[in-house]
């Protein structure tokens, strides 16, 4: 199974959000990583086949999605970003009323459903009105109906926001096992929920895929540039302007150790650390690349 990406933009306006991306998708988890704005949400609104592209093409094994239609939607599932519910519904007829849309057979619904509940942990409130959930179990619902089709190619636009640390946790482990011959792309901006499940990332920044590898070959990207050192307390404000610190702790004795990130050493007893991928996204994102807003 291959969806291959070609020289896919999108324009809004004066606005192109995705700038001539090509990326060939194969089984496996995906991180799609990228700063707000980037373009992460419209290139999986087009690849959900609910966007159509300005220009360029999506195929599913040589075959266009948009020309599959509801062949292509039969094997697929999405978590939208902004994940509007009917918000009166409880969480089981919510599920059962999207798995009919689905066209989930019947006789496997409630099996379906149940086993989602359970591997998800809402069992226990699938009786309650989605209106009545926490932010983070409205999101585990929202995985849920994305996958009760048994999707094939699952899109999950920023499904770890608002999971507490344990539930991103059960997340990761979930997706892990499901991924096994099934493509799983999931957008984040939080590294750590993909860092050590993904089997490729693919880094967006204003429109465009700027590397595509798998965690260990992104990170040599910051190699030779990631260093920590122990600094006196009352130095600090000079060194978070001087040193673009990732890190600070508080040592006690007024020390303070640092992660910072540079060409090169820059005080006397600065050690070389090998570069995570957070590094390597705050290397790439410098701050203000969120704010600034590129045409
Ligand atoms: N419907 C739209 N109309 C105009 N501009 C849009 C629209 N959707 C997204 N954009 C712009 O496209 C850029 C990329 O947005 P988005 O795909 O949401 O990025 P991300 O999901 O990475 O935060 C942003 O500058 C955003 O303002
Ligand atoms: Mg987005």
């Amino acid at each position: 199974m291959e969806l291959t990406i070609t020289n896919l933009s999108k324009r809004f306006k004066d606005k192109t959000a995705v700038k001539d991306v090509s990326l060939t998708l194969t089984p496996g988890v995906w991180g799609l990583l990228g700063a707000n704005g980037a373009g992460k949400t419209t290139l999986m609104r087009m690849i959900a086949d609910i966007l159509n592209p300005t220009s360029g093409k999506i195929l599913l094994d040589g075959k266009s999605i948009h020309a599959m239609g509801e062949e292509y939607r039969n094997l697929f599932g999405f978590l939208p970003q902004d994940f509007g519910f009917f918000q009166g519904f409880t969480v089981k007829d919510y599920l059962e009323y999207v798995a009919a849309l689905k066209d989930v057979p019947a006789r496997e619904t409630r099996k379906k459903i149940d086993s989602l509940l359970h591997t998800l942990t809402l069992t226990d409130v699938k009786n309650k009105k989605v209106i009545k959930l926490s932010g983070g179990m409205k999101r585990r619902v929202g995985i849920a109906q994305a996958m009760l089709n048994d999707p094939k190619i699952l899109i999950m636009d920023e499904p770890t926001a608002g999971l507490d640390p344990g539930e991103r946790v059960r997340f990761r482990n979930f997706i892990s096992e499901f991924s096994h011959n099934r493509i799983v792309l999931i957008s984040t901006h939080i590294v750590s929920d993909i860092e050590y499940i993904s089997t490729k990332n693919a880094v967006m920044k204003a429109g465009k895929i700027l590397d595509v590898g798998t965690t260990d070959e992104l990170v040599k990207l910051a190699a030779g540039k990631v260093f920590t050192c122990t600094v006196p307390a009352d130095r600090m404000p000079m060194y978070e302007v001087q040193l673009r610190i990732i890190n600070q702790r508080n040592e006690g004795n007024n020390q303070v150790s640092i992660r910072y990130l540079a060409d090169e050493a820059r005080t006397n007893d600065s050690v070389l650390v090998p570069p995570r991928l957070e590094d390597l996204y705050l290397w790439l994102f410098p701050q203000e690349d969120s704010i600034k807003e590129e045409k």
